[in-house]
């Protein structure tokens, strides 16, 4: 990826006469139609940016959208791109990085998750308190990018604390229960074996999923702030004595969708 190319992404998005946006939301599975319910909205599709990739996954829409929610300018990405589509790790963040040269202050990362931690069940949500990366890729390796921010970076409080404590007031304020915790990133596609769960669970998970990490690396070598939220969809292999499917995926997220949406505007309102 070149700067060039995320420039005439952007340029391009500019010359649609995109509004600026404060925002930037990153749906997970089944959670789409939180970008169909924005005012003022306006959808481009990734097909008509120039360099976006083209979400593959059921479940996933494929569309930009720019709005309004709970007063706040947002730009939602209505479905996002996995390492385990085969696309390289610059591509996978390539709308990310367009959405901080938009300008977005902050980022909201959703996904839906695996549930290591034990006293979690499906339908719970997750704030991420932290990440750990096992994919074995970095979207800020290759060449040195200065406008996408230094090389070398912190990841100390890549997951913002204020956000973290505004997200739990809003759980707090709508009566809703929350779990917090760190979430393993796995390449996927093929879900992690019960060995590989017994391992994730020594090493400090208590949720694992194969998107989030990629664009949080690259929203925070741009400065941009993060607040990311799991939807825990199914219990992580070797848990509960039986198969694992992404039926089970989108069907749990699709229940949760309702309370996962409004935690979202009520966050959103708030930050
Ligand atoms: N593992 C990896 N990714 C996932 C899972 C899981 O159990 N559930 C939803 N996304």
């Amino acid at each position: 990826m070149s700067y060039y190319e995320l420039k005439k992404a952007v340029e391009y998005l500019k010359s649609r006469g995109v509004p600026q946006p404060e925002i930037g939301i990153i749906l997970g599975s089944g959670l789409g139609d939180f970008a169909d319910g924005l005012e003022e909205r306006f959808a481009i599709p990734y097909a008509e940016i120039p360099g976006f990739p083209v979400s593959t996954v059921k479940g996933h829409k494929g569309n930009l959208v720019f709005g309004r929610a709970s007063g706040r300018q947002v730009a939602v990405m209505q479905g996002r791109f996995h390492l385990y589509e085969g696309y390289p790790i610059d591509k996978v963040v390539f709308a990310t990085r367009v959405l901080g040269l938009l300008g977005i202050k902050v980022l909201i990362v959703t996904n839906a998750a695996g549930g290591i931690n034990e006293g979690f069940r499906p339908g719970d949500l997750m704030v991420i308190k932290d990440h750990i990366n096992l994919a074995g890729e970095n979207p800020a390796a290759g060449e040195e990018i200065p406008e996408l921010g230094p090389r070398f970076f912190d990841m100390t409080f890549a997951y913002d604390a204020e956000l973290r404590d505004k997200a739990k007031i809003i759980f707090k304020e709508a009566g809703l229960e929350y779990k917090e915790g760190v979430y393993a990133f796995m390449k996927g596609p093929s879900y992690e074996t019960p060995a590989e769960i017994r391992m994730l669970r020594v090493l400090g998970a208590d949720a694992v999923g194969m998107s989030t990490v990629p664009e949080v690396i690259a929203a925070r070598q741009m400065g941009i702030k993060v607040l990311g939220i799991s939807c825990i969809t199914n219990m992580a292999a070797g848990i509960l004595d039986k198969p694992l499917s992404h039926a089970e995926v989108l069907e749990v997220s699709e229940k949760v969708k309702e309370k996962f949406v409004r935690v979202l505007k009520g966050i959103i309102g708030m930050i």
